[in-house]
């Protein structure tokens, strides 16, 4: 997993308002990157646990691939202006009460049912707690855009303190994490300004990747069920 670290000297020459000393604001930056990279880390490890537990009892991996990411301070900063938080760099308190995106995790799973087994084996677990939870595959955005986002907050024992840090995690199907990653660089490349004909098209893919999806899940429970059958037989 890459960790991005923060630049202290270089944030406070764009940070001129920051009341405290720089050591002080290098160790918020310090501070932050070690909670939230820790709690990222404890709930990939997590996952990878559940896979490997589906593995040893299904022989099946739900799991396709995960990802990992930080924001940089500076764009922490910056979310915490659009949501309205007036002087971000001296109330991180509040910021790191109201983002809670700073830790993100995509888990990539085969099928879009894995997605519902995964976060529900999660969210039993008795230190995970369930802080907010948007079904974008029962509801697709707008754009077509389909993923389950789950915001949990979940425990970080440090040497004299134990804390809860939020990390959110969007679970994927392979098909809906292939269109989200060519939607977002294609709408990057043209910064977001895309036609209503290319919007159209991308919303098209989505749907034809969903029935996709369903498609490949019922090939996958046909195939279960003829080895089932056929190991039945012999
Ligand atoms: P913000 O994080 O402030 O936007 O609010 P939110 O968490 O309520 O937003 P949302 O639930 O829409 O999740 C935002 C994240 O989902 C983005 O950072 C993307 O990773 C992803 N996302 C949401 N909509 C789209 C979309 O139309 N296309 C793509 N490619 N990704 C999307
Ligand atoms: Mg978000």
């Amino acid at each position: 997993m890459a960790f991005r670290y923060y630049n202290a000297e270089r944030i406070r020459e764009r940070m001129p308002e920051y009341n405290g000393t720089d050591e002080e604001l290098q160790d918020s930056i310090d501070n932050i990157s070690l909670l939230y990279n820790s709690a990222m880390k404890n709930l990939e490890t997590k996952l990878e646990i559940l896979s490997d537990d589906f593995d040893k009892t299904h022989e099946y991996m739900p799991i396709h691939h995960i990802q990992s990411r930080l924001k940089t301070f500076d764009s922490i900063l910056k979310k915490a202006v659009t949501y309205g938080i007036e002087d971000p760099v001296n109330n991180l308190d509040v910021v790191m009460r109201e983002v809670l995106d700073i830790a993100g995790i995509r888990v990539v799973c085969n099928y879009e049912e894995d997605i519902y087994s995964m976060s529900e084996l999660l969210l039993k677990q008795e230190d995970i707690e369930l802080i907010r939870m948007k079904d974008y595959c029962d509801t697709p955005k707008e754009s077509g855009y389909r993923s389950l986002h789950v915001v949990v907050s979940l425990p970080v024992y440090l040497v004299n303190r134990r804390a809860m840090v939020p990390v959110e995690i969007q679970f994927r199907s392979v098909a809906m994490d292939t269109w989200a990653s060519l939607e977002h660089e294609l709408r990057y490349k043209n910064k977001g300004q895309l036609s209503q004909e290319i919007v159209n098209g991308l919303k098209e893919c989505a749907e034809t990747l969903h029935e996709v999806d369903e498609r490949l899940s019922r090939i996958r429970h046909q195939v279960i069920s003829d080895e089932s059958e056929y190991s039945d037989r012999i």
